[in-house]
Order: C-alpha cells, then sequence, then structure tokens
C-alpha cells in the first residue's frame, strides 16, 4: 500500500491525506454483497459532484474560513462524468442499491443532467433501477427540476434551516430568500420528483424556534421535514455540544402541537426516525447522529469529487479511488480493490463522539461536509 501523507497547515488549504487502496491477489468476481468488519453491507453510495457552493451555511461553509482564499479543488482534479460513471458501475456490482449526489452545491456542476442520464441507466444488481437522488440547497432547482427529471432523477431532498426569512437568510449568510427556496421545491414537486424531503439543521438558540414553524408549513404537502442535530462535522464550524438540541425535544415540541406517532423504518441503517401526524398530516424524521448514533447498521460510502473514497461523514483520511481508475486497471481489480476497502471498515464515530480523547485526536483533520457531501 502506498501512503501519500500531506499535513493540513492551514484550514484554507484544502488537502488531506489520502491511501492507494491495494489490488488483493486473488480476485473475486463480485456477489452483489460485501460486508465490513461489523457485518454491515455496502447500499448507499454519496458522489460528491463540487467541493463549491454558493451559500454559506454557518454550520457548514463559515464565511471566515471559506473566502476567497479558500483553495478549491482546479477543475483539473475532478472526476470525469465517465470515471463516476464507472465507479457507479463498480459499487453498484458490489451491492449499492441507492446513489445520492452531494456537493457542496451539486447543481453547480457544469451539464450535471448528463450525469444523472448517465447514472440513471444503471440497473442494481437484483435488477431494478438505483434509487437516484441528489441533495441539494435549491438555488437552482427552479430552473434545472424539469431537466433533471427528464434525465431520469426520482428524487431531491432540499435543504432549508427556517421559514422565516430573517433566519433563514442569517443562516445561508449570503442573503438568499426562504420564497426562492420555495419556489424550487414546487417546481421539483410539480415535475414529479418524489418524495421531497426537507432538511433542517437544527442550532440551540439560532434556529429552534423554527421547528414548529417548519412543520406547520410542509404538513399536508406531502414534503417530509427531517430534523438534524448539529454535528462536528469538519473542523471549521465551531460546534459545540450546548448548540445541539436533542431530537427527543424536537419530537416533544412538534408533539404538542401536532400530536405524532412513531413509524417503523423504510430500511435498515436508515439515517432518520420516521414519525407521522396522528391527524394523517404526513410524516417527519429526525436525525439523531448525537444522541442516537446509527453507526451499528452505517451502509453509506462516500465519493469526494477527486475521487477519494471515505468510510465515513467523519473520516480523516480517504483512498485515493482516482489513481486506480487511471490506472491500468480492469474493472474487477478495481471492484475487488474497493471491496477490500469496505471489508476492512470498522468506523463509527458518532458512537465514540462523547470520549473527549477521540474529539480530540480528530479535531483539527476531519474533512468537511462542502467537501464531502451530507
Ligand atoms: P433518504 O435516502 O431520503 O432516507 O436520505 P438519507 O438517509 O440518505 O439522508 P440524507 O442524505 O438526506 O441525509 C440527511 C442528513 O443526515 C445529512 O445531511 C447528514 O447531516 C446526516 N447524515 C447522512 N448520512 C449520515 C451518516 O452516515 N452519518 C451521520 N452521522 N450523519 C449522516
Ligand atoms: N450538522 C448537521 N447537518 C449538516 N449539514 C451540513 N453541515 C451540517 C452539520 N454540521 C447538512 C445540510 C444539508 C446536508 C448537505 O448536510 O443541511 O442538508
Ligand atoms: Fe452549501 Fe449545503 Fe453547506 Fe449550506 S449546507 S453551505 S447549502 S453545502
Ligand atoms: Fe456512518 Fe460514520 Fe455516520 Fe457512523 S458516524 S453513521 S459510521 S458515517
Amino acid at each position: 500500500m502506498t501512503d501519500t501523507v500531506i499535513p493540513i497547515f492551514d484550514l484554507r488549504d484544502h488537502r488531506y491525506r489520502s491511501m492507494t487502496p491495494s489490488i488483493p491477489e486473488k480476485l473475486v468476481e463480485p456477489s452483489g454483497l460485501v460486508a465490513d468488519t461489523r457485518a454491515r453491507p455496502l447500499h448507499d453510495l454519496r458522489i460528491s459532484v463540487t467541493d463549491r457552493c454558493n451559500f454559506r451555511c454557518v454550520y457548514c461553509m463559515p464565511k471566515e474560513v471559506f473566502d476567497k482564499d479558500y483553495t478549491f479543488l482546479p477543475h483539473s482534479e475532478l472526476l470525469s462524468f465517465e470515471e463516476i460513471e464507472r465507479t457507479a458501475r463498480l459499487f453498484v456490482s458490489l451491492g449499492v442499491e441507492k446513489i445520492r449526489l452531494t456537493g457542496g452545491e451539486p447543481l453547480l456542476r457544469k451539464n450535471i443532467e448528463k450525469l444523472v442520464e448517465m447514472l440513471a441507466r444503471i440497473d442494481t444488481v437484483s435488477g431494478k433501477p438505483l434509487d437516484l437522488t441528489l441533495t441539494t440547497n435549491a438555488s437552482l432547482l427552479a430552473r434545472k427540476a424539469q431537466s433533471l427529471r427528464d434525465a431520469g432523477l426520482r428524487r431531491v431532498s432540499v435543504s432549508l434551516d427556517a421559514i422565516d426569512d430573517v433566519t433563514f437568510r442569517r443562516m445561508n449568510d449570503v442573503d438568499f430568500a426562504v420564497a426562492d427556496v420555495l419556489h424550487g421545491i414546487e417546481t421539483a414537486q410539480a415535475v414529479g420528483l418524489a418524495p421531497i424531503k426537507v432538511n433542517m439543521v437544527v442550532k440551540r438558540g439560532t434556529n429552534d424556534a423554527e421547528i414548529v414553524p417548519m412543520a406547520r408549513h410542509f404538513r399536508g404537502s406531502g414534503i417530509i421535514v427531517r430534523y438534524i442535530e448539529f454535528m462536528d462535522v469538519g473542523a471549521s464550524n465551531h460546534w459545540q455540544m450546548d448548540e445541539v438540541l436533542p431530537s427527543a425535544e424536537v419530537v416533544r415540541r412538534i408533539d404538542e402541537v401536532f400530536p405524532l406517532e412513531a413509524v417503523q423504518a423504510n430500511y435498515a441503517g436508515e439515517t432518520a426516525e420516521r414519525w407521522r401526524y396522528r391527524d394523517g398530516g404526513g410524516e417527519i424524521g429526525v436525525i439523531s447522529s448525537v444522541t442516537h448514533a446509527f453507526c451499528g447498521d452505517c451502509s453509506r460510502i462516500r465519493l469526494s469529487t477527486e475521487g477519494r473514497l471515505y468510510l465515513c461523514l467523519f473520516a480523516t483520511e480517504g483512498y485515493d479511488l482516482r489513481a486506480l481508475l487511471r490506472g491500468d486497471y480492469s474493472d474487477l481489480q478495481v471492484a475487488n480493490a474497493i471491496a477490500q476497502v469496505w471489508q476492512g471498515r470498522t468506523d463509527n464515530y458518532s458512537e465514540q463522539r462523547s470520549n473527549p480523547a477521540v474529539r480530540q485526536a480528530r479535531a483539527e483533520r476531519k474533512i468537511e461536509m462542502s467537501y464531502i457531501g451530507g
């Protein structure tokens, strides 16, 4: 195994460590099932298509770090659509059934519809279409919803942290209006992207007063609001435990106004716990990575814009898959290399977060959310 170790000295200087995965000597035909050291299957591939974003959400890309001097990846570093498609096919042969395009803001990537079209043609091992989705801030959604749908995108998740315009503008920190996000959501709904989920990161003291208003706004619309506990992703978002509002409190506050009941998970390893309104007004979800870690059946792997694989959202090191994609290796060799990486996986950061030594050891080196996606 070749180790490339690049120390990070400046958060604005975008370089993380990576290792090149090795090709196993004995190659086996992918069987559609690969499990890690905790018997967790590989189910969900998240592909970051750009590390850039036109928002500066305070919990994700604070302006003092992501300023004009911040080094984003140069275009020459990015995986091409053909490389992404090849990677996706290899992952699908290993059992992946869901692909989520993320960023930064994925709709900023030029010709993203073309990539969607290429990925939408891939069937899972069991012959079903992929669950192909995308996470967006919706700034370009109204303009692109129809072409994304035509290209084969099935659904979208939209980030929106408040229904109150002043609060939302303060959180995205680029003065973007709630009305424009809502227009994007409506357009996505009109063209048949479904179900639409709205992700709200809850920061105590910043937007927790928006919990019930968000529920009220989206109730009855078919749109599922998911309340996400503020997490210590990356190294620059000034995370503090006292700004985390536990999901139990989110559920309690909504239940007081609109009574709720728990719903079974859609699938093992789902990030969100589901709740529905007792009066039939639809459902909400809570994502409780801080107070109720869900590493136990985490089946997610992440591919960065320049082709590195990350086994955890809180990883500090990736695997340089691009080196293999651009080397003279067959699909069988690369698929086996990926399988070997997954088989060696032990990651469970959220289960260990309460240990100050673990937090400390990673504090300065964790990859940024804008680099790897949600
Ligand atoms: P569905 O496929 O619609 O169920 O969505 P998802 O489970 O893929 O969730 P989504 O990508 O919308 O994630 C919502 C948020 O959950 C992300 O923005 C993250 O904040 C958080 N999240 C997603 N995956 C993980 C994970 O593996 N670990 C942790 N700690 N948080 C995660
Ligand atoms: N904690 C929780 N969620 C976050 N997101 C970005 N940063 C954080 C964080 N620190 C969410 C965004 C979006 C998705 C890409 O990740 O709100 O929904
Ligand atoms: Fe951009 Fe999403 Fe990060 Fe906000 S949370 S800065 S929209 S990548
Ligand atoms: Fe998966 Fe890491 Fe999130 Fe745990 S903390 S659920 S291992 S991505």
